[in-house]
């Protein structure tokens, strides 16, 4: 008799890292890689992010604080709700892996648009759900109104990505508004706003006030993009009480380390901080847009802190090879869903004009 695994583990999709594994932090810490791969920030936290870290370090004989009580409520005043409507979790890829656990089960329906985030078809592999994936409008925006078309008494869970991974596109809250107008209330909506700080259309706090009218809605956000916390791992989701009971129970009680507690409790603080951030993102963001605009190369309307380019005539295989040669890590089109396009993320001024000077010798 040999070990069997669970049949799920076929349907798993599994997960590609930006850059190879291994040599990743001592050649990015160097600057020899120019990580464009991960939509991180390339700014280090806030300096007293940093030493929040280090004061809370000393004390890592004890666990963390299962309720994670500063953090929820630092950010409960921060957007002005209840800590209990406030889920944390170790990175807001696990509130998806959790919503998915807590809502589904075999015979139920997740709607989501496609290409979107590599993490959603996770959800329906692991609980035997049915995925539904509604193909992206022209423009590489959600095709919302398909969306809500999708929708029957089976669904329970429904996302959009908003600005969309790999797309960058943005939907106005307006729009998201008459969406949620239309779909039923057996039907969780989660609106995965990872990138929300980086666009312009909007408040970024806009659909906060969504909350009040559809109580099926959950926000998802995080602290790895414009925070620059990735590496610790939290994010969080504003919701109903429900829907924080019903995550929390699906999860062991220490999933947020105390680290990443004490780093996102000070750096909710700091929103001069991120305004600065976003702004310099936005900066490059145009650099970035115009230059690959010069190269004759088509873009869809970026609202976040990347770029989806489409190649045109020039091979996705080629493109992304030739920038791995010069040190460029990006991300290929074909895994995320699109061949013929790359995915890169802003990084410092240097690292982009490198990008552009390496795709510039590449399609010569
Ligand atoms: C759309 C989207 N949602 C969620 C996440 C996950 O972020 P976290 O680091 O909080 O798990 C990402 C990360 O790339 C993302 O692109």
């Amino acid at each position: 008799m040999t070990v069997t695994f669970a049949e799920k583990l076929a349907r798993m999709p599994g997960y590609q890292a930006g850059v190879p594994t291994g040599q990743a932090p001592e050649a990015i810490a160097s600057g020899g890689i120019a990580q464009l791969a991960s939509n991180e920030s390339p700014f280090p936290p806030h300096p007293l992010v940093i030493e929040a870290i280090q004061r809370t370090a000393a004390a890592m004989n004890r666990y963390p604080d299962p309720d994670a009580t500063l953090l929820r409520r630092r950010l409960a005043e921060r957007y002005e709700t209840e800590p209990g409507r406030i889920a944390v979790a170790n990175g807001s890829c696990e509130i998806l892996l959790a919503a998915a656990e807590a809502l589904c089960e075999p015979g139920a329906e997740i709607v989501y648009a496609w290409p979107s985030f590599s993490m959603y078809p996770y959800l329906p592999a692991l609980t035997g759900a049915r995925e539904i994936r509604v193909p992206l409008a022209p423009g590489d925006v959600h095709d919302l109104e398909a969306m809500a078309n999708e929708v029957t008494a089976a669904t329970q869970l429904l996302i959009v990505c908003n600005p969309n991974n790999p797309t960058a596109t943005h939907v106005p809250a307006a729009e998201i508004a008459e969406f949620c107008e239309r779909i039923p209330p057996h039907v969780t909506v989660i609106l995965d706003e990872a990138y929300i700080e980086f666009q312009t259309h909007d408040d970024p706090d806009a659909t906060l006030d969504l909350l009040g009218d559809f109580p099926n809605l959950v926000l998802l956000r995080t602290f790895s993009k414009c925070y620059g916390l990735a590496g610790l791992r939290v994010g969080y989701a504003i919701g109903s009480a429900n829907f924080r009971a019903a995550v929390d129970a699906v999860r062991q009680p220490f999933s947020v380390n105390a680290l990443a507690q004490a780093a996102g409790a000070e750096a909710i603080l700091h929103q001069d901080d991120v305004l600065r951030r976003v702004e310099s993102t936005v900066a490059e963001r145009l650099r970035v847009e115009e230059g690959l605009a010069e190269l004759g190369l088509e873009t869809s309307e970026s609202q976040a802190n990347f770029s989806w380019i489409d190649l045109g005539d020039a091979g996705e295989a080629e493109v992304v090879a030739g920038l791995g040669e010069r040190l460029i890590a990006v991300r290929a089109g074909t895994p995320l869903g699109d061949p013929g396009h790359i995915r890169v993320t802003y990084g410092t001024a240097a690292e982009n004009d490198r990008f552009l000077g390496g795709l510039s010798e590449l399609l010569d």
